[in-house]
């Protein structure tokens, strides 16, 4: 302990002198102090995970002390504006839990053609309300494989398709005028395989084949490939690829996207160093891609492992230094203990909500609400300074990630649920309203996931009108558990599944394209015309939005649960300030009553800020099918549940 204490001593030290020497930065005003001071503070911190992540290597106090002097640099490179802004949201931490966030998310290319129509659409997202815009990966890539921006060929060029990186930067100066926060994507597990440094690695540069997991024969990725399970089946078994020269390559995900290799301290600084850089050209929250698989080690599932947390705290404690107004969201599609792990304060603040999101689409197909609502009580409350984000669906597939264990308690078999969820959703299942198609179907493990925009998952290719109210229904929890509600854009106005996909370049072998339909201008064009699906789907939204920003109970991601005895109806409370909100969704297909016994704890009276309208509840409630209300009452005292 003492010798640690001394080491991380002398590490200090070093830095500080490095800073004075040789660094060559250019301070300005206070700018040095404030460095100081934040070092001061988030040091020991970086220098814990350092020397645990990176201990056994001889150069790693050189590593850290350079790590150190590369953000001092970016700092003070760092925009005035952003500075101001860093200072702002110092004393707001919590701006990101209001209830009046409301996220979208758009590919560039397919929403608006390229970032110029991106800004174009400005006026549009604030007519909807959005204060978050997540744009998909846009940056320079491989043609026309490149998994929807997600192998990245050069994160400091924007793909010259969409515009450029000074574009990008004036359209996060122009969003954040506009109230809007920018969200990209961090794309850190992997590169494409067009990377400089995949370039240099396959041309068999020592340094650069270090960045990668290049092995000159199947001994170990054999050995890695006894415990790691498949992603993308349909692309290569395994998770190796061979390289031209016969060697071979990690790649998780398609073979043209190397797995980065994080036990090497150059790539965690190369990788800080384009963290760093996307910072201080606007961004205010990175979307942190496949975190689950950032660590290897031999002998384990490779997902999940303890170093891939202290990856993403020396990420944040970098950040901390340099952009400390920059937040994390985690993309973790995984089982929801581990989904919950990557969550904290000084982790990632933000978290895709992946099991609400399943279950929704769960008690869709069931008409029952159980494993939701148990999913609520048990694993939505997340530590303060932390926020879901919740979604219906991204631009991904649906998988059915509940916990086995969760669905056991409640009867439910979990292998044989899962088929009866894929089969419901490909349409396979008699009765069903869902147009899905499969995504890796598995024949070995017969594991399969769903693709599918919501109109089209919710039955709207037939029209009908129940389809516009499990649009709506879907929505509804989302947008009033807790936490940012996240539109997939042209949701709203109940776009429909793209089966053009398989003709288009790239797209075809991968059924997700038949959710990321272009911009549905037709669509849009109704949507103030309630007669038609398009235009009720935008009316309800609409409605939700402006209630929940009007709504301070629907702040933060507290939840209480509320069970409604109904099978059905699904029940949860929001506590405010003397006021709760209880929320009661009726799933099921006919009218279903909340019995007075149930709702005795509450005042008589309630209003449902939906409507407007007053509610009796010591009379019980009647919901029609699909019908959900948000009732403020008097919290006499709150229903234990
Ligand atoms: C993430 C993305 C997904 C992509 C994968 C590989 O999971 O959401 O679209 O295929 O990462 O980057
Ligand atoms: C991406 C893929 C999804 C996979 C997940 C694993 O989201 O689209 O299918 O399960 O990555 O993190």
């Amino acid at each position: 302990m003492a010798g640690s204490a001394v080491m991380e001593h002398e590490a200090r030290q070093h830095v500080l002198s490095a800073l004075d020497s040789g660094a060559g930065i250019a301070w300005t005003g206070p700018d040095r102090a404030v460095f100081e001071e934040r070092f001061e503070q988030h040091f020991p911190v970086l220098f814990g995970l350092f020397r645990d992540l990176y201990g056994a290597r001889r150069d790693w106090l050189e590593q850290l002390s350079t790590l150190v002097t590369e953000a001092a640099r970016s700092w003070a490179a760092r925009p005035a504006d952003l500075k101001a802004l860093d200072a702002e949201r110092e004393s707001n931490s919590g701006w990101f839990q209001a209830n009046s966030m409301l996220g979208g998310v758009c590919y560039v290319d397919r929403y608006a053609e390229d970032l110029a129509g991106v800004r174009a659409r400005i006026p549009y997202f604030k007519e909807l309300g959005l204060t978050y815009l997540h744009l998909m990966p846009l940056f320079l890539a491989p043609e026309p494989h490149s998994d929807g921006g997600y192998a990245v060929s050069s994160y400091r060029d924007v793909n010259p398709k969409l515009g450029t990186m000074q574009q990008l930067r004036d359209l996060a100066a122009e969003l954040r005028a506009n109230g809007i926060s920018l969200v990209v994507d961090f794309i850190f597990n992997h590169t494409s395989d067009e990377h400089e440094w995949a370039r240099k690695a396959a041309a068999g540069e020592t340094e650069y084949s270090d960045y990668y997991w290049i092995y000159p024969d199947r001994t170990m990725p054999d050995a890695f490939e006894q415990n790691v399970r498949e992603i993308f089946p349909d692309d290569h078994p395994g998770s190796f690829i061979r390289m031209p020269d016969g060697r071979w390559v990690w790649a998780t995900f398609h073979t043209f996207q190397w797995d980065l290799n994080y036990s090497n301290p150059d790539v965690f600084r190369a990788m800080a160093g384009e963290m760093l850089f996307l910072a201080n050209q606007g961004v205010d929250i990175l979307r942190m891609d496949a975190v689950a698989f950032i660590w290897k080690q031999l002998g384990t599932p490779c997902e999940n492992l303890p170093e891939a947390h202290k990856l993403l705290r020396a990420f944040n404690a970098v950040c901390r230094l340099a952009a400390p107004s920059l937040l994390f969201k985690s993309e973790a599609i995984v089982h929801p203990d581990e989904v919950a792990r990557y969550i904290d304060p000084a982790e990632c603040q933000l978290s895709y909500n992946p099991l609400q999101m399943a279950l929704i689409w769960e008690a869709l197909a069931t008409r029952e609400v159980a494993l939701l609502s148990q999913a609520l009580e048990r694993r939505h409350n997340i530590p303060a300074g932390t926020s879901w984000v919740n979604y219906v669906r991204s631009h991904d597939d649906i998988g059915w990630t509940f916990a086995d264990e969760d669905a056991a308690e409640l009867g439910v078999n979990s292998f044989d649920h899962r088929r009866f969820l894929n089969s419901f959703y490909v349409n396979r299942f008699p009765g069903s309203f869902a147009r899905g198609v499969p995504f890796q179907d598995n024949p070995r493990t017969r594991d399969c996931r769903i693709s599918g925009t919501t109109a089209s998952l919710c039955g709207l290719e037939d029209g009908s009108d129940d389809a516009v109210e499990r649009i709506l229904l879907a929505h509804s929890v989302a947008f009033s558990t807790g936490g940012v509600p996240l539109l997939y854009l042209g949701d709203e106005v109940g776009q429909l599944n793209d089966y053009q996909y398989t003709r288009e370049a790239g797209h075809g072998a991968d059924s997700r394209w038949v959710h990321r339909p272009h911009y549905p201008a037709a669509g849009y064009a109704l949507r103030d015309d309630p007669g038609t699906p398009a235009g009720a789907v935008y009316a309800g939204l609409r409605r939700m939005i402006s209630v929940r920003s009007a709504t301070p109970e629907l702040a933060g991601t507290r939840l209480l649960g509320f069970r409604t005895n109904t099978p059905g109806v699904l029940g949860y409370q929001r506590p405010g300030d003397g006021t709760l909100i209880l929320v009661l969704a009726n799933f099921g297909d006919g009218p279903q009553e909340v019995s007075p016994d149930t709702l005795s704890g509450f005042a008589p009276g309630a209003v449902d800020v939906l409507t407007g309208s007053t509610v009796r509840l010591d009379t019980g409630i009647v919901l029609q099918p699909r019908q959900f209300v948000w009732l403020r009452v008097e919290s006499v005292r709150p229903h234990a549940g």
